[in-house]
Order: C-alpha cells, then sequence, then structure tokens
C-alpha cells in the first residue's frame, strides 16, 4: 500500500508541472521546448511535454490533459530515456523535430525523420486528435500517428504503407511504468489475405483473422456500436485497419498493455474513470491454434477441441491427455483424383491466412472449381460475406487455428476424398452393424459389473486396524489405517496440554504431538458436540483417508474411545499459510516463485478433491488458516473432507454445523446456503488475491475507496494497473506476467455468479500454461463490507431453518 502512496504522490508531481508558456498547439522552425514547458492541442486535450513515469528517467510524450492527466498515449524516445531535465524538444529549419539535451555534448536523443528535400518554414503542431504533425505549406511531412506506440488512438492507422514500406503497429511498455518496448506487439501481417497477429516477441498468441467485409473473422465481437466506427481499408498503397470517433465527445483508446491484452477503454466523466470497454481476445479458443492443424475449438465444449468432420487426432494419446498441438489428420488422405469434393463446416473463425490466395472477383461457385483445379488446395470461403457473399479464398495445405462461433461465424468448404463424402447410406449401415452392437455390449458389461461390485461390498472393522475392502474401481486396493487408542494420543500430546496446542479449528482443538517412535503428528480433537455414531465416523474416516495426494494434508490414523473422536495427520513445521503471508516480518520469506508454487498446489489439491477423487468433495472452508505448508513449503490443504463428514448429511435429524469463514464465502453461499464446487472456486480466488497482496480480504483497508480487497483488485485490474496489488515481497521477485496472470485467475475465481466461474480444471490449466485467459466480470461482495460486518456481530445466521442448518461464523485467525 505504501509502493501506492507513493507512485500516486509521485504521479501528482509529475504531471502537475508548472505551465511556463501560454498554451501554444506549434513550435515553429527553430523554436524549442524545454522540460517543464508544454504544447496543448487547440481544444486543450491532448498535452506534449516531458515525465517521468516512475523513477529519475524523463520522457518525451503526449497525454490526455482534460482527463486523466497521466494516461500517456504516444512517447517519442521511449528506449533512449533523458537522465535528467536538461531535454529539449527542437523543431530544426529542415522541418526536424529534434530531441537532445542541454549539455556540453549536445547529444541527441531521438529525432523526426525527413524526406531530406529542402523545405521552408516547417511548423510542428499538436492536433485535437492528439497527432504531433510536422507540416510544410499545409503538407505533412512528419507525424507521430505514423510510430505507434502502446496506444491505439482514433484516427491512427494500424497496418502497412505499401508504397513507403512503412509498418505501423502497436508495441506494449514494458511495465506501466516503464515506456520501454515490451514483448508484445499486433502487427498486420500481409503474407497471403491480410490479417493482424498479436504476438509476444516472436510467437503468436491471437490472430485476428481475415477481414470479411464486416470485421475480422475472428473478432465477431467487433459490430457496430455507439461509439466508434472502423473500417479495413486494402488497396495498392495501402493495408490497414483503423477506427472513428462517432461522438468527439466521447474518449476511448486501445492498449496493448504489458500482459499482451488488446484492451479498449472508455472514459466516463461521471466517475472520472477508465472503464474496460472489449478486449479482443475473449477466451481459450483465442489462443492461437490451441487445437492444432485441422482442430477446431468450441469454447462450448470439454475439452474444447475437437478434430473436423473426417478427420481424426494425429496422436490419439496426447490428444487425450490435453495437449492437442499436433492436431488432426485425414481419416482418408487426398489423392486429387476425380470424385473429390467438399463439406461445409458452418460458421466458424476462418483458418490462418498467410498461405492462401484470393481474388475479389470470382464467386463462390467459380471458387470451388479454382480450389479443385490446384491439389495442394484444401479449402475454401467467399472472401467478402456483405450481400450474400462475394471473391473467393482459398488456402494451401494445413488449416490451422480454426474455431466454432454460435454467431458472426462463416462458412468454410472444405476439400474432401471421395470416400468420406455424403455417403449417407454408408454411415447409416455402419451404425447398424457395428455401433449398436458395440453400445449394447458395453450397456451388459456395465450391468454385470455393478451387480459384482455390490457383492463385494464388505467392511470388516477389526480391533487395530480398520480394512476396507470397498471397492468401486477395477483395481482391489486395500485400504488399512491404523486406529490409536486415546491414551496413546494423550501420551503423544503431553496429555493435551495447552502447551501443545496449535490452533482452534472449527471442529474442535488441534494439538501437536510426538508418538514414542519419533513421529510427529498433529491431532485434531472432535468437540463432543458431533454426535456421529461411531460406526458412520468410522465410514466418513475411512473415506478421507482414501484421499491421497501430495497437496493434501494426510491422515495417519484416527482414534474412537468413548464420547472422544479425534483425527491423527501428519504435522506440518510450516504451520499455515496466514502465518506468513499475513505477517510482516514473516511475508518478506515467502518471494513470487514460493507464493506462485503454493497457489499452484492449493489448486492442484482443489482439483483432485472436486475432480479426481472418487468422493468429489466440496471444502467448503478453504481459507490461509487451512492450508499449510511442509519444510519444503509445500501447499498442503487440511480439514478438506470434514465439511461432507459433518455437514454434508442432511437425512440426519442431528443439528450439523456448517463452518465457513466470512471474507472466503461465496455470495450464493451465505445468501442462500447453496454450495458448489464453485464456492470452493471462489474461496480459492480470495485466497490467491490474499497471496499476492498479503492482506486479508475481510477487514482490508485502504485510504482511497471503501472497497475490500476483491473490490480493490478489480479496481486496479480496471485501471490497467492490475500490478500495484503486489505485496512488497512479491514486487522484488516478480515476473511480472505471471503475477498478473494469477490475479486475472484470481478474479475469474471471485466473479459474482458461480456459473462464471472457473472450474479447479481450468484454473490448474491457466494458472500452469500461457493459453489467454476471459475477461473477468465484477466480483461478488465487493463493496458489501458493511452489510457483512452488520450481520457479523450475531454469531449465528439460521439460513436454512427448514433442515435447521446453522452456520457458525468464525473470524479468521
Ligand atoms: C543515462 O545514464 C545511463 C547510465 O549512466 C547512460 O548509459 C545513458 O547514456 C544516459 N542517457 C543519457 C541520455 O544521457
Ligand atoms: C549546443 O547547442 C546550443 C544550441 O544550438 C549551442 O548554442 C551550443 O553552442 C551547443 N554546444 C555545443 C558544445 O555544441
Ligand atoms: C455528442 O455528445 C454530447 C454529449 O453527450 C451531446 O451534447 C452532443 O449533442 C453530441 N453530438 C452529436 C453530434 O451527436
Ligand atoms: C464532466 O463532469 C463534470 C462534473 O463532474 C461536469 O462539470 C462536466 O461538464 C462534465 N463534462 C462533460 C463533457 O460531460
Ligand atoms: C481474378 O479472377 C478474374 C477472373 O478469372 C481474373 O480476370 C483476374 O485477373 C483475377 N485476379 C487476380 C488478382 O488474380
Ligand atoms: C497451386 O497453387 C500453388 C500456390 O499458389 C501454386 O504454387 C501451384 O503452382 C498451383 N498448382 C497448380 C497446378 O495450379
Amino acid at each position: 500500500m505504501e509502493g501506492q502512496i507513493f507512485l500516486l504522490c509521485c504521479c501528482f508531481t509529475l504531471f502537475s508541472v508548472t505551465m511556463l508558456c501560454s498554451a501554444v498547439d506549434t513550435i515553429s522552425a527553430g523554436g524549442s521546448i524545454s522540460d517543464g514547458e508544454t504544447v496543448v492541442s487547440s481544444d486543450g486535450c491532448f498535452e506534449l511535454g516531458f515525465f517521468d513515469p516512475e523513477n529519475s528517467k524523463r520522457y518525451l510524450g503526449i497525454w490526455y490533459k482534460k482527463i486523466s492527466p497521466g494516461t500517456v498515449v504516444w512517447v517519442a524516445n521511449r528506449n533512449i530515456p533523458l537522465n535528467d531535465t536538461s531535454g529539449v524538444l527542437r523543431l530544426t529549419n529542415q522541418g526536424i523535430l529534434v530531441l537532445s539535451t542541454e549539455t556540453k555534448a549536445n547529444i541527441t536523443i531521438w529525432s523526426s525523420s525527413s524526406s531530406g528535400e529542402p523545405v521552408t518554414n516547417p511548423v510542428a503542431r499538436l492536433l485535437e486528435t492528439g497527432n504531433l504533425v510536422v507540416s510544410v505549406g499545409g503538407k505533412i511531412v512528419w507525424q507521430s500517428f505514423d510510430y505507434i506506440g502502446d496506444t491505439f488512438l482514433p484516427g491512427m492507422k494500424c497496418g502497412r504503407n505499401l508504397v513507403t514500406g512503412l509498418d505501423n503497429y502497436l508495441t506494449s511498455w514494458k511495465r506501466s511504468s516503464d515506456p520501454s518496448s515490451g514483448e508484445y506487439t499486433n502487427k498486420l501481417d500481409h503474407n497471403g489475405y491480410p490479417q493482424i497477429f498479436l504476438r509476444k516477441g516472436p510467437v503468436i498468441r491471437f490472430r485476428s483473422g481475415p477481414w470479411n467485409g464486416l470485421r475480422f473473422s475472428g473478432m465477431p465481437n467487433l459490430k457496430p456500436n455507439p461509439i466508434y466506427t472502423f473500417e479495413f481499408v486494402y488497396n495498392d498503397q495501402e493495408i490497414y485497419y483503423k477506427y472513428e470517433l462517432i461522438n468527439s465527445s466521447v474518449v476511448t483508446r486501445m492498449v496493448l498493455n504489458q500482459f499482451g491484452s488488446l484492451q479498449r477503454f472508455v472514459w466516463i466523466n461521471r466517475t472520472q474513470d477508465w472503464i474496460l470497454y472489449v478486449s479482443a481476445e475473449m477466451d481459450n479458443c483465442d489462443h492461437y491454434s490451441l487445437c492444432g492443424a485441422y482442430g477446431s475449438c468450441n469454447i462450448a465444449n470439454l475439452p474444447p477441441c475437437g478434430c473436423l468432420r473426417g478427420f481424426k487426432p494425429k496422436f490419439q494419446s496426447d490428444w487425450k491427455s490435453g495437449d492437442w498441438s499436433n492436431g488432426c489428420v485425414r481419416k482418408t488422405e487426398l489423392t486429387c483424383k476425380d470424385g473429390e469434393g467438399f463439406i461445409k463446416i458452418p460458421s466458424v473463425k476462418l483458418p490462418d491466412t498467410r498461405n492462401s490466395w484470393f481474388n475479389r472477383t470470382i464467386d463462390l461457385k467459380e471458387c470451388e472449381k479454382w480450389c479443385l483445379r490446384n491439389c495442394s488446395c484444401t479449402a475454401y470461403s467467399s472472401l467478402d460475406i456483405r450481400g450474400g457473399g462475394s471473391g473467393c479464398l482459398i488456402w494451401f495445405n494445413e488449416l490451422i487455428d480454426i474455431r466454432e462461433y454460435t454467431e458472426n461465424g462463416q462458412d468454410l468448404y472444405l476439400r474432401m476424398a471421395a470416400s468420406e463424402l455424403g455417403s449417407n447410406g454408408e454411415m447409416k449401415r455402419r451404425v447398424r452393424t457395428i455401433i449398436i452392437p458395440v453400445l449394447l455390449g458395453a450397456v451388459i458389461i456395465g450391468v454385470i459389473y455393478v451387480l459384482l461390485a455390490k457383492k463385494k461390498k464388505r467392511l470388516k472393522l477389526g480391533e487395530q486396524i480398520i480394512e476396507d475392502k470397498q471397492s468401486d474401481g477395477n483395481n482391489d486396493e486395500d485400504l488399512k489405517l491404523p486406529l490409536f487408542s486415546f491414551n496413546a494420543i494423550a501420551d503423544a500430546t503431553n496429555n493435551f496440554s495447552d502447551k501443545n496446542k496449535l490452533g482452534e479449528g472449527g471442529y474442535g482443538p488441534v494439538y501437536k504431538g510426538k508418538f514414542r517412535d519419533g513421529q510427529d503428528i498433529a491431532v485434531k480433537r472432535l468437540s463432543k458436540e458431533s454426535k456421529q455414531g461411531d460406526g458412520q465416523f468410522k465410514n466418513e474416516v475411512i473415506l478421507i483417508a482414501k484421499l491421497q495426494h501430495r497437496n493434501l494434508v494426510r491422515l495417519l490414523g484416527c482414534c474412537i474411545q468413548g464420547e472422544e473422536k479425534m483425527l491423527v495427520y501428519e504435522y506440518m513445521p510450516n504451520k499455515s499459510l496466514d502465518s506468513f503471508i499475513f505477517d510482516r516480518a514473516q511475508s518478506s520469506l515467502l518471494d513470487w516463485p514460493q507464493r506462485c508454487k503454493i497457489i499452484n498446489g492449493i489448486a492442484r489439491g482443489l482439483l483432485y478433491l472436486h475432480q479426481d477423487s472418487r468422493l468429489r468433495i466440496i471444502h467448503r472452508d478453504l481459507k490461509a488458516s487451512n492450508i499449510l505448508l511442509d519444510e519444503e513449503m509445500n501447499a498442503k490443504i487440511s480439514d478438506f473432507g470434514m465439511a461432507k463428514c459433518f455437514g454434508g448429511d442432511e437425512t440426519e435429524a442431528n443439528t450439523r454445523r456448517v463452518v465457513g469463514t466470512y471474507g472466503y464465502m461465496s455470495p450464493e453461499y451465505v445468501i442462500d446456503g447453496i454450495f458448489s464446487v464453485k464456492s470452493d472456486v471462489f474461496s480459492f480466488g480470495v485466497l490467491v488475491l490474499e497471496i499476492i497482496n498479503g492482506k486479508r480480504n475481510r477487514g482490508f483497508n485502504h485510504p482511497d475507496h471503501k472497497l475490500n480487497l476483491l473490490g480493490h483488485a478489480w479496481k486496479l485490474f480496471q485501471e490497467g494497473r492490475p500490478e500495484d496489488l503486489m505485496d512488497a515481497p512479491v514486487r522484488d521477485s516478480c515476473d511480472i506476467s505471471e503475477v498478473g496472470r494469477s490475479i486475472q485467475v484470481g478474479l475469474l475465481c471471485v466473479q459474482q455468479s458461480p456459473e462464471d466461474r472457473p472450474s479447479m480444471a481450468s484454473v490448474v490449466l491457466m494458472l500452469s500454461s500461457d493459453i489467454s485467459l476471459p475477461q473477468p466480470k465484477e466480483p461478488g461482495f465487493f463493496t458489501e463490507r458493511q452489510l457483512i460486518e452488520g450481520d457479523s456481530s450475531s454469531s449465528k445466521i439460521d439460513f436454512c431453518s427448514t433442515n435447521k442448518m446453522t452456520m457458525t461464523l468464525l473470524t479468521a485467525r
């Protein structure tokens, strides 16, 4: 938080540069401005001058003056900063803008280019559009709009001038406080039919798809709207995309941020803030070539990748394990013999057109003939979809990066071998002779199997060992869970002395202990209120004992004696996560790589509980104090399964206590008592943001607003500076794109509506790969602090009186 205040102050001093000169919008030949002086566009909207985004480095740039000063839209010397305030911008008599230092050496830091022709009376002017132009007799000889930085303003042309060779594209900043060229670019590619690629270094992340007359094929949400109009121009001289404001009183800009997201912001005068209007990429399927060659991505499917009709995965085993990058191959190879034809694949994003050919005048019928005539042609489509379609676009070789849309997609005609075409009869025959018998067989085997499994179900309870032969898998695994005597445990824990007490959980106190053989243990002594029968308790324990995962705390055994019920776990020397992240001194021990490892560990453990374990357990009380850390700081979820064991059995007449902790509970859980795996996902999201920020969601304070941590993170994210959320130890050791990614995943997890939240499977995937992330919507409970704190004065809420379920509120330890 200190860091933010510091940054704020720094921005404040930085942009309240005193205006020495009266507001002029021009520099005439021989004239100059030095650091501290500025040029202002005639409508007062934009300002040109020197600024300092962070440290002592100074840059010449253009920013909004009337609104949002501090939002820089263009930087001249982004890669060669000035070290002091000695910078001077001068317009030479030759019509060249020169930025130099006024020291002895007169070093030129940056200069505009010139045509080399002699000029008279050049003038540099900052236009109302934010464009800095040098003109001679009304003719523009140089303009800043030809050198886009990270901000794409109305009127700029992103693309290529085929005459001059000028290639104008977006390059991200390195950080929000460092304008030097970052890794990401958004650039037109004019191989084949032009498209725009968003790249990280040389690697393509996102492809706009070809222009189809209305929009880019891969950007279905680029639609007519009340704010701006857009066009794509492709002629002999130039290829470019640009947009213009419909009403110039609305301010909008598009930015390629340091995390590689291309986002459009709109200024809201009422709140004096930028809001995110739309992002170019929408979901995983926008990740370039996610499904490989001839694969097709459909975000509504799980897994999203499938093969096009007539194709099968190239490597079946890779495909099944989620590695789709090798794509698909034809079931029947093309031979270029007679009889080959096309099948229609409806409503898709057209494949990569770098290896394509087009003709604007021929129609679709003719297009088909052209494609058939050339043996390396694999597909064709209309070039322009307006007015029923016109033109012809033909692909050669592999088809890459196809996705399906529910609306605004295009038809693609895919070349097929004769045997794969229209043989409907063939298909039906196959269904009759192969598929139906196979299905019937499977059903019969299934029924026999279930009957056998029931017979085998047996439960033996021994004196010292609980053996469980109940097996619903095909392997006959035996489970042996030690049953400890009360005396052995009392002995190990020094007779449950207060000195050995580690803490108090939702179900009773937890003690540290040491068995005679030297093994360290943690004992959870369940409170006696739990009226569960012994047999039932044992059954539950057997279930928990089956959960084995490196990110879950291992249950070593249990103890049942009279009223006493205890669970014996492995002991975690590094205690719980909350003792690290929320503690000023301890938190410095946890750098970003460790926090990242912890986040990933929790995600994997939770995924196992939700999906991979046979029990499908909802944790329901995921919080920092329930995450334990082993010697190597591996995260281990504890208290898992307890929710299921002690609260889930609603047919029981006993009163069950469902324990949750405010700050971590999802809105639908707190308000309606509805819980699902998505409530755990919510808690996980809170945890991620806490791990990054080092403050508790509950009780979070910020001098600028009344939001809780979720709200704060959301605000920073919307303002395009999520990295400000970082705790100091994170900031020193961070991989900025990794942190940004984690923040975005955290925000996706805490979205208001459970349906919007990703599953833990997607979370694990999003954290461990660099697939592109969807844009989060508003988080749940981010402003409702008053409501929550008001309620918490009563320690119990009856939110489900019909089945007498009560919830005890625990303040986080
Ligand atoms: C700023 O300082 C750095 C490091 O001392 C130096 O390499 C660089 O040339 C300086 N820049 C200017 C414009 O003087
Ligand atoms: C630096 O430039 C200024 C202005 O053009 C000039 O007066 C001064 O003599 C130059 N100094 C050197 C060392 O070239
Ligand atoms: C532009 O917007 C302003 C403010 O909303 C409005 O007053 C003005 O009439 C609009 N101009 C046009 C041409 O629509
Ligand atoms: C912006 O809001 C301020 C008050 O917050 C108001 O005075 C001003 O007229 C508004 N500007 C526009 C363009 O609506
Ligand atoms: C497009 O096809 C038409 C008709 O076949 C032909 O006259 C024209 O030259 C073609 N254009 C290009 C660029 O190949
Ligand atoms: C097929 O198209 C490719 C790519 O344009 C071209 O190189 C090749 O010569 C064509 N083949 C025939 C037979 O027209």
